[in-house]
């Protein structure tokens, strides 16, 4: 060995993450779908949301789950975030909203809205495990979970107690940075033996509120090759719309302003449709 280089030990095996072993299947649901990211920001719950409530225009019964506990958002995008749920001798019962699916999220057991949730993982844990168990999930055709954000202890324990899932939608922005992070999806959910239903690509380009002309933000055409390198679908691909925002404050979901997200929605989720009919349960 060279004077002055220090020996080092192999370097230690990269972690194993635990494929789930038992199946459990949720009473009164047909189908679950992820809704995941590498990290947050970059839309998972406007995407689920959305998703939800074009499901149910297309005349199935859905249920969403708000699984980010920290960041429980659902409610607020559905404009139900005033509502409280109660439990009848049956279970929790999810909140109806005006759109369509029931929702159940964390939000609706905290005192206030502006109230942080400082539980620690094993509480976590069972709040997701009650949502999904305990829940009123009454002949549902989807239950779609919006997931913690990216890749981290508390998307391994969600992922964990959802092993009999029809697969995850992964949302991906089309920076590098945020590129990087979706395979690192693509891969947490490869070693949970966990399928990728598809990509979602979210605010690629912006369409000018006054001209309508769409400008890329990032690069365009990257997400295309990631789909193919790692052999998923690119299911869609939305643009950042101005509107989006303003009308996810009021709680109006973005398929309901604007007919070309609504258009993109409706691809989506037939595609969805198609790749979860095999795994009727
Ligand atoms: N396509 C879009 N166009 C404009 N704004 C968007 C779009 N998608 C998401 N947003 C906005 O970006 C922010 C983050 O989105 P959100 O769905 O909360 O992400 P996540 O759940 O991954 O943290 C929200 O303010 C949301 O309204
Ligand atoms: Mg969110």
């Amino acid at each position: 060995m060279a004077k002055g280089t220090i020996k080092m030990d192999n370097p230690p095996p990269p972690p194993v993450i635990q494929a789930p072993g038992k199946s459990v299947k949720y009473k009164g649901v047909k189908h679950t779908i992820l809704v995941m990211s590498g990290k947050g920001g970059v839309g998972k719950s406007t995407i689920a949301v959305n998703l939800a409530v074009t499901l149910s225009d297309l005349g199935f019964r859905v249920g969403l789950v708000d699984a980010d506990i920290n960041g429980p958002d659902d409610p607020k995008l559905l404009g139900v975030e005033n509502e409280k749920v109660y439990a009848d001798e049956k279970g929790i019962v999810p909140v109806e909203t005006k759109y369509g699916p029931r929702v159940i999220s964390m939000a609706f057991l905290l005192p206030s809205q502006d109230t942080a949730v400082i539980w620690r993982g094993a509480l976590r844990h069972k709040a997701v495990q009650q949502f999904l168990e305990d829940v009123i999930w009454d002949n549902m055709d989807y239950v779609i979970l919006d997931f913690p954000p990216g890749t981290g202890d508390e998307a391994l324990t969600v992922a964990q107690l959802i092993p009999d899932s029809d697969g995850a939608v992964i949302v991906i922005t089309p920076q590098d940075l945020a590129i990087l992070d979706a395979v690192k999806a693509i891969n947490f959910a490869g070693q949970l033996k966990m399928k990728v239903l598809g990509l979602i690509e979210n605010m690629s380009g912006f369409v000018c509120p006054h001209c309508g002309e769409k400008t890329d933000l990032f690069k365009s055409g990257t997400i295309g090759k990631v789909a193919e390198k790692y052999g998923v679908e690119l299911l869609g691909s939305l643009p950042f719309v101005p509107d989006v925002v303003l009308n996810a404050d009021n709680g109006v979901p973005a398929v309901r302003s604007s007919k070309d997200i609504q258009d993109t929605f409706i691809e989506i989720a037939k595609a969805l449709i198609n790749k979860t009919a095999e795994s009727v349960k």
